[in-house]
Order: C-alpha cells, then sequence, then structure tokens
C-alpha cells in the first residue's frame, strides 16, 4: 500500500485496510524503518521513499525463495555451503550487506565493506565437474554484459576471473565445486563487485564503479541485471558460445604474462589460447606450448607478435 500510494498513508486507513490495530501498525512501520526502508511519519500518515537499493528477498518477486539477506555475516560463500548441504535448489542466492570475513581467490582476503555487493550463488548443474569453469565465464560475461548496459562502460577479463575497467579490478569472482566422480553436486559461484564501498588506501590496483562513474549505484538494480543476464547464458554453457563470449572480453589473451602459480612453476610467455576447462595456454619463449591452471597472473605491455 505505501508503495503505490503516491501521498502519505494514514495509520487509520492501513489498520481498517489490513485489519490489525494501530499499534501493530506502528510496530510494523518500525520493523520495516530497522531493515533500512525510509519511512516518514507525519500528521498526514506514513510515506516511504525511493528505495532502489534493498536486497531483502520480497525484492526479488518470484524468487523470494531462494533469496536469503544478510545485514553482514562473515562470508556468503560459508552460508551457500551450508545452503547446499541442507539440500537447497539451483539457484538459492546468498547476499551480504558487508563481510567480515570475504575471501578472494588465492586464499586472499576479499576486502567486503558496506555499499559493495557481495553474494554467492548455489548452482546444481548436471556437467563433470571440469566444465565448472564455464559457469565463471557465464558470470564474467553477465558482469561485463551489466556494466555496458547500466553505464555505457566497457570492462574486460583478465584470466581467469577479474572483471577490470582500464586495468583497475572492479569484480572478481570465485567457485567452489563439489561433487563426487563425474557428477557436480554443487557448484558456488561467489561474486563481490565494488559498487559503492570504500576501497583501502594502499588497493591501488582496484576501483569501485561508482568512483569511476561519479554516482550511487543500486546494488539491487546492478544484481537484477546480472541474475537476467545470467540466467540467460547458464543455458548455452556447454554449446561453445558462452567460452567464445568469454574469449572476445578477455584481455589476457595476445598478451606477453607471466602466471606465478598458487605452488608450481612459473610460467612466461604469450597468453595464445584459453581451454574450455580454464588452463590459459602460453607459447614460452623457446616455443613450447603449456599449460597454466591457475595462479596470478601479470600480463605486460608487450603484446603478442
Ligand atoms: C577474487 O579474488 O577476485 C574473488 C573475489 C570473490 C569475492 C566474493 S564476495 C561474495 C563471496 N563471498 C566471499 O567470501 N567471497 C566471494
Amino acid at each position: 500500500m505505501l508503495r503505490e500510494a503516491s501521498s502519505p498513508v494514514s495509520g487509520e486507513r492501513l489498520s481498517r485496510e489490513l485489519r490489525i490495530s494501530r499499534v501493530s501498525i506502528w510496530k510494523q512501520i518500525q520493523t520495516l524503518i530497522k531493515l533500512g526502508y525510509e519511512i516518514r511519519t507525519s500528521t498526514r500518515g506514513y510515506n516511504l521513499l525511493d528505495n532502489d537499493d534493498l536486497l531483502l528477498p520480497w525484492e526479488f518477486p518470484g524468487a523470494e525463495h531462494l533469496v536469503h539477506y544478510h545485514t553482514s555475516t562473515d562470508s556468503t560463500m560459508k552460508r551457500a555451503g551450508e545452503h547446499s548441504v541442507k539440500g537447497c535448489p539451483e539457484g538459492t542466492l546468498i547476499i551480504a550487506g558487508a563481510q567480515t570475513e570475504g575471501r578472494g581467490r588465492l586464499n586472499r582476503i576479499w576486502d567486503s565493506g558496506e555499499g559493495g555487493l557481495y553474494f554467492s550463488l548455489l548452482l546444481r548443474p548436471t556437467v563433470p565437474p571440469s566444465y565448472g569453469f564455464l559457469y565463471v565465464c557465464a558470470a564474467s560475461i553477465a558482469l561485463i554484459e551489466t556494466t555496458a548496459s547500466l553505464f555505457n562502460i566497457a570492462a574486460r577479463i583478465k584470466w581467469p576471473n577479474d572483471i577490470l575497467i582500464e586495468d583497475k579490478k572492479i569484480a572478481g569472482i570465485l567457485y567452489e565445486i563439489s561433487g563426487c566422480g563425474h557428477r557436480i553436486s554443487s557448484l558456488i559461484l561467489g561474486i563481490g563487485v565494488n559498487l559503492n564501498n570504500r576501497l583501502p588506501d594502499n588497493l591501488d590496483a582496484a576501483r569501485s564503479l561508482s568512483m569511476l562513474t561519479g554516482r550511487r549505484i543500486s546494488r539491487r538494480i546492478f544484481l537484477t541485471h546480472f541474475l537476467l543476464r545470467f540466467n540467460r547464458l547458464k543455458q548455452d554453457t556447454i554449446n561453445g558460445t558462452t567460452l567464445s563470449l568469454y574469449k572476445r572480453y578477455c584481455s589476457t589473451l595476445s598478451r606477453y604474462v607471466m602466471v606465478i602459480p598458487f605452488n608450481g612453476e612459473l610460467k612466461r610467455g604469450h597468453a595464445i589460447d584459453i581451454t574450455p576447462h580454464g588452463d590459459l595456454l602460453i607459447k614460452e619463449d623457446d616455443g613450447t606450448i603449456s599449460h597454466a591452471f591457475f595462479g596470478e597472473c601479470i600480463p605486460s605491455q608487450r603484446k603478442h607478435r
């Protein structure tokens, strides 16, 4: 009722139409305010101010049953893991307003202050674990397309799963697979987007989209656009289109790179291709083609000849 009204709605009218006492109305209004809704109270009644940033389940019509929102949690990856074990369905979405133990790739910390978008998405694809990377591809493409459609900014992918704008990181993707043998039982995608959050002063390699666009960005609008695109792209993961789009948006290809593996042999050479399983193919200076499986990739300005 408050959302549909263009002028304040009196407590008396709310009480009559909802068939609850005015004291209960007042209590419910206080609960909504605590949840983050801006409601102005005057002698004429209650007035709900526009807020397109809230991430509560009922703000995602049709998917309310899949959405779990935490004002703050340690890591949405942990919460999603718990939901996975409980047997929650494909599409279960855990969102946090802030994280106290946000995790990044390679055991790094993901700085997760208020204003950023942090979520984990539970998937149950019926493909072997070796196809898991294609879902990271679909998520990367969805992030790039969302940034393009909302802000007209062309972001690029740095292999394997960093989203950059002008070489500064605006988003990162983490994925965890569990299953046995040839079957994935769950794939959890964890995505962090620097939207309006303040980044640590010593983190020069990252930027927030609000810094780049000069305006505050609605987390809900960004997430809704992302989900729309991701849900479409995930249907096509294994037919080759996802990987080719990923490669088109990937700025690592054709560059001279150095990959510092998590534990293993350092590789250096021209990045020439990416396999469906996510390996970066590197042509080393002596002509050997080798696979870089994971690790930190540092591209240089030198272009592929
Ligand atoms: C990276 O290192 O680039 C990946 C960062 C992934 C961060 C997201 S934020 C939501 C989810 N919860 C976490 O603890 N990490 C992921």
